[in-house]
């Protein structure tokens, strides 16, 4: 998955329909994290543009400034504070600033207390709650204690300072089964589109922030994401990501459809033609999956499939529930699927205890994969993580050092896995233009990029689908010409 802590892009409106808010309640969004933070960032948009918000492109321009954030790894709370001082200047003109995001309920109330000038720290399991939230901000309440405040708030912890300022909190805790289903999302592509189907996650993996930034797992209806589903295709919509911590772990909460049922049944809705999921987990990683794909043409040959380490020590250490045998059984299903499968994995180098024997283990599971692309990152200690508890103990030159091996053979790995495309056909959605180069972007079915050259006169429609001839390749993507 991308749920890789990257910088998200922030999602802008685009429907005529948003710009029709009343035009004094202004707000900027910026996010950062993950496919899924993106996404509830759209949905967040959404929803403050059904409530008479106008999104805006700078701070200077917004009353409300929101910042939604990630706390994956990397001391992300800290960055979080530094960009908070950074707007504290602001303060003067009335602006009111908002914290959402893993690190909003990571951090919790102690937003408040080391930035003042926050009113609105509010965790992705609240955003249910945001109206009511928006309307308590716009109404400066100071009162002592509201229906959102003590969702999580001990007794006696301070709603509005002494000063009168507006705290207001949306952390509901990892017990809420509910999701957040809005019918306002604010998508920025109007070819392709996420759909949440699975929030939370249960595995506490021993390095992991995410099932206490993100709450329990809680899946929706498949009726509900297939009702999505439909309206986005009757929108125009094309391709369709299916989004979870761990998709896998699906359970349609009335019951009617596995995860690669409902895989199907979106890859079956007519006008839809790619379907992608993200993120998978190993341990539920079932083999219907890869039968969907083998029976939906739609259904995209592409799996992300987190690996973490090749050594079964160090998996064991990380509590990600399965071996080093166990996943590569996963893997011989998809490459005995009847389309090629482009498999793409995370690593995490460094983690406490790696010995240089296990980090070889991972360099060799690299070359029996076969990857076509590996995020891989430093281990990196998290609060309340049970890997905190163990000694951070190998230095970051050692896993600087480890990281760049495992990059510098995942790209010897790559340049020949590319090189098998050249001469072939493949058919790409069209991206964008890249003027510059004078060059079509394109993606495949594979989620390979794959550029192109179009004669004039030949120029194709972005969003479309067009066959493209591979003639060069590179490490990470694929250069070719339009066929006629
Ligand atoms: N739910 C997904 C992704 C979670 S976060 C999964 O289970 O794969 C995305 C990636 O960030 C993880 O796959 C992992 O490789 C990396 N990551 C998570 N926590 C980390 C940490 N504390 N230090 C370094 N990398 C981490
Ligand atoms: Fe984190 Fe593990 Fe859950 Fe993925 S499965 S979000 S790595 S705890
Ligand atoms: Fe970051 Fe939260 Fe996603 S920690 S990676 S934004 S789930």
């Amino acid at each position: 998955m991308a749920s890789r802590g990257r910088l998200g892009r922030t999602p802008r409106v685009i429907l005529a329909l948003h710009m029709s808010g009343d035009s004094h309640k202004t707000f900027y969004l910026e996010t950062f994290g993950c496919q899924m933070n993106v996404h509830d960032s759209e949905k967040v948009i959404g929803t403050l543009v059904n409530e008479g918000y106008r999104q805006v492109q700078t701070v200077e321009e917004a009353g409300l400034v929101l910042y939604n954030t990630c706390s994956i790894r990397d001391k992300a709370e800290q960055k979080v504070f530094n960009r908070l001082n950074d707007y504290k200047k602001y303060q003067k003109q009335g602006k009111k600033f908002g914290v959402l995001g893993c690190v909003a309920q990571q951090e919790g109330e102690k937003i408040f207390e080391r930035a003042p000038w926050v009113s609105l720290v509010c965790g992705s399991a609240s955003y249910r709650n945001l109206p009511q939230m928006l309307a308590q901000l716009e109404a400066g309440s100071r009162k002592p204690e509201t229906e959102f405040q003590s969702q999580r708030a001990e007794p006696g912890s301070p709603r509005s300072d002494d000063r009168g300022l507006v705290r207001i909190t949306g952390l509901d805790d990892r017990e809420t089964d509910a999701c957040f289903e809005t019918e306002f999302t604010a998508r920025t592509n109007p070819h392709r589109g996420y759909i949440t189907i699975i929030e939370g996650c249960d595995k506490f993996c021993a390095y992991c922030v995410v099932p206490f930034t993100r709450g329990k797992e809680r899946s929706r209806t498949s009726e509900s994401v297939l009702a999505e589903a439909r309206q986005m295709a009757d929108l125009g919509y094309t391709e369709i990501q299916l989004l979870g911590q761990n998709v896998n772990s699906y359970k349609d909460s009335a019951g009617k459809r596995s995860f690669a049922e409902v895989l199907a049944a979106v890859g079956e809705v007519p006008g839809i033609r790619r379907v992608r999921f993200t993120t998978s987990h190993p341990r539920d990683f079932g083999r219907d999956i890869i039968h969907a794909i083998d029976a939906v043409p739609t259904l995209c040959d592409h799996v992300h499939l987190p690996v973490q380490s090749g050594s079964d020590r160090v998996l064991n250490a990380m509590q990600r529930l399965y071996t080093r045998e166990q996943y590569l059984e996963r893997i011989a299903w998809m490459k005995a699927a009847k389309r090629e499968i482009s498999i793409t994995s995370d690593v995490i180098v460094g983690f406490p205890g790696e010995t240089e024997e296990d980090f070889a283990q991972t360099l060799s599971l690299l070359d029996e994969v076969g990857y076509d692309a590996v995020f891989a990152f430093k281990y990196s200690p998290r609060p309340n993580t049970p890997s905190l508890a163990l000694e951070d103990a190998i230095p970051d030159e050692e896993k600087a050092r480890r990281l760049e091996v495992l990059m510098a053979r995942q790209r010897q790995i790559q340049i020949a896995r590319y090189k098998r495309y050249i001469g072939t056909i493949c058919e790409v959605m069209v991206e964008g233009r890249n003027a510059a180069r004078a060059q079509w972007m394109g993606r495949t079915s594979h989620n390979k990029t794959l550029n192109f050259t179009a004669p004039e006169g030949a120029a194709p429609r972005v969003g479309t689908y067009v066959p493209v001839m591979a003639t060069i390749s590179f490490p990470n993507s694929l250069l070719g010409e339009l066929v006629i």
